[in-house]
């Protein structure tokens, strides 16, 4: 399927998390498998992805878009919710969801800790949001990096007005 028809709000974050071909790579909440599409694409040798959802609807989507990736051993889609992750995944570079709102709408120690544990030192974790509701930027923005401060990561903020995306960065 062509990149194009992918929203531009997904191909600017992963443009912004600069995709390295030996990165591994988990992503939160693959939904329709859009963004893990393009982050596989991105991926050579060592190279791995590893997408999860709590619903059955995203995986089967993400297993059905991305099926080459799949048979590539590059990516591997499970239906769990990141608080029950308990896959060997100890040594992850880069973290990345969508609109997966559970960061910033109640508390999410357990699962920033588990984050923490799972992602290499000068790795990151990027949460992104669509802010075409600009009325809730502020406390996405807030209560996101709150997060992720608490849970020992160094955070910064990226924006972007066309598409609207705010990203929500922590460096490990
Ligand atoms: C609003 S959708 C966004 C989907 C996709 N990332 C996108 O931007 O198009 C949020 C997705 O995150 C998943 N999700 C929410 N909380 C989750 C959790 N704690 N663990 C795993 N998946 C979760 C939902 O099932 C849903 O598929």
């Amino acid at each position: 399927m062509a990149v194009q028809t992918i929203p531009a709000r997904l191909r600017w974050a992963v443009d912004f998390i600069d995709v390295q071909p030996q990165d591994h790579v988990l992503e939160i909440g693959c939904g329709s498998g859009q963004a893990a599409d393009l982050i596989c694409r991105r991926l050579e040798g060592r190279g791995r992805m590893f997408a999860i959802d709590r619903s059955e609807a995203g995986v089967d989507r993400t297993k059905q878009r991305c099926a080459a990736h799949i048979e590539a051993g590059k990516l591997t889609v499970r239906q769990i919710d990141l608080a029950t992750l308990r896959v060997p995944v100890k040594r992850l570079t880069k973290v990345f969801a969508f609109d997966v709102n559970l960061f910033w709408v109640r508390d999410c120690k357990d699962e920033v800790a588990l984050l923490h544990e799972r992602v290499l030192p000068g790795g990151s974790v990027n949460l992104f949001f669509d802010t075409t509701r600009p009325d809730q930027v502020p406390e996405i923005i807030s209560k996101t990096a709150a997060a992720l401060t608490e849970g020992g990561f160094r955070v910064y903020i990226a924006t972007s007005d066309k598409p609207p995306v705010v990203g929500i960065i922590g460096r490990r």
